[in-house]
């Protein structure tokens, strides 16, 4: 379970069992047992910190040292889909870097060697996690599933994102939240052949307010999204 920051995973380590704190590349990782009503899950939590390096490396370390074999990145996201609002849940179908640009050498957002702009997520995972939203949300239309683009940019003006959908959107990606890890998390999964899902609470609008409404939300609300969605998706 990957997280950017310590309040988009709060309270979940406590609830696991047996749990065993090692730091490893600078970070700290927790490994427990996850205990439902007739399931049970070995869990290996870890913390990236913010943009697409240190979640490389965290998802690669979570692979490599710790043996994941499914990693969930749970964290927020602004919002830039129609319809998309704060509060809402987007459970990502694929991902792409809005900052990838090796032009002319290969087509504007391209994964250079890779053949393709866009990574999907795993289907299974994708579909318990987008369950769990529905059952998290107010109104089943709160939870959405598509397009998620990362970048190291935190994107907050209406006019940065205006430029973001519109781009993307005449190349025929219709995108419906950015954050700063999920591509890159999906790009390291893909290479070691192991399945990934990530889930975002709506923070903000990636609009001029976005800044304001981004800490209001993660010291408030998203920790709740996260332990609701988790158990959600674990259970099934
Ligand atoms: N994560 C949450 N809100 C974001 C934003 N507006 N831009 C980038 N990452 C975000």
């Amino acid at each position: 379970i990957l997280s950017a920051l310590p309040e988009e995973q709060a309270g979940w380590v406590q609830g696991l069992q047996d749990v065993r704190a090692t730091r490893h590349a600078g970070r700290q990782f927790w490994q427990g047992r996850w205990q439902g009503a007739g399931v049970a899950h070995e869990l290996v939590c870890a913390l990236s910190g913010i943009g697409k390096v240190a979640a490389a490396t965290t998802a690669a370390a979570l692979i490599e040292r710790f043996g994941a074999t499914r990693i969930v990145f749970t964290g927020v996201a602004g919002g830039l889909g129609p319809g998309v609002r704060v509060g809402d849940v987007v459970v990502a179908s694929d991902y792409l870097q809005h900052d990838l640009d090796a032009s002319p050498l290969f087509p504007r957002w391209e994964l250079p060697g890779y053949g393709r702009t866009r990574l999907a997520c795993d289907a299974v995972m994708s579909a318990a996690l987008h369950a769990a939203s529905r059952d998290c949300v107010s109104e089943a239309g709160r939870a959405h599933c598509g397009l998620v683009a990362s970048g190291d940019q935190f994107v907050g003006s209406a006019q940065a994102s205006q430029a973001l959908r519109t781009g993307l959107a005449a190349a025929g990606h219709e995108v419906l939240a950015v954050e700063m890890e999920g591509a890159a998390v999906a790009q390291t999964c893909h290479d070691y052949g192991v399945p990934f899902a990530a889930m975002r609470t709506i923070s903000d609008c990636a609009d001029d307010s976005a800044a304001v409404d981004f800490s209001d939300f993660v010291r408030n609300v998203a920790s709740r999204y996260a332990q609701e969605i988790l158990t959600g998706f674990l259970q099934r």
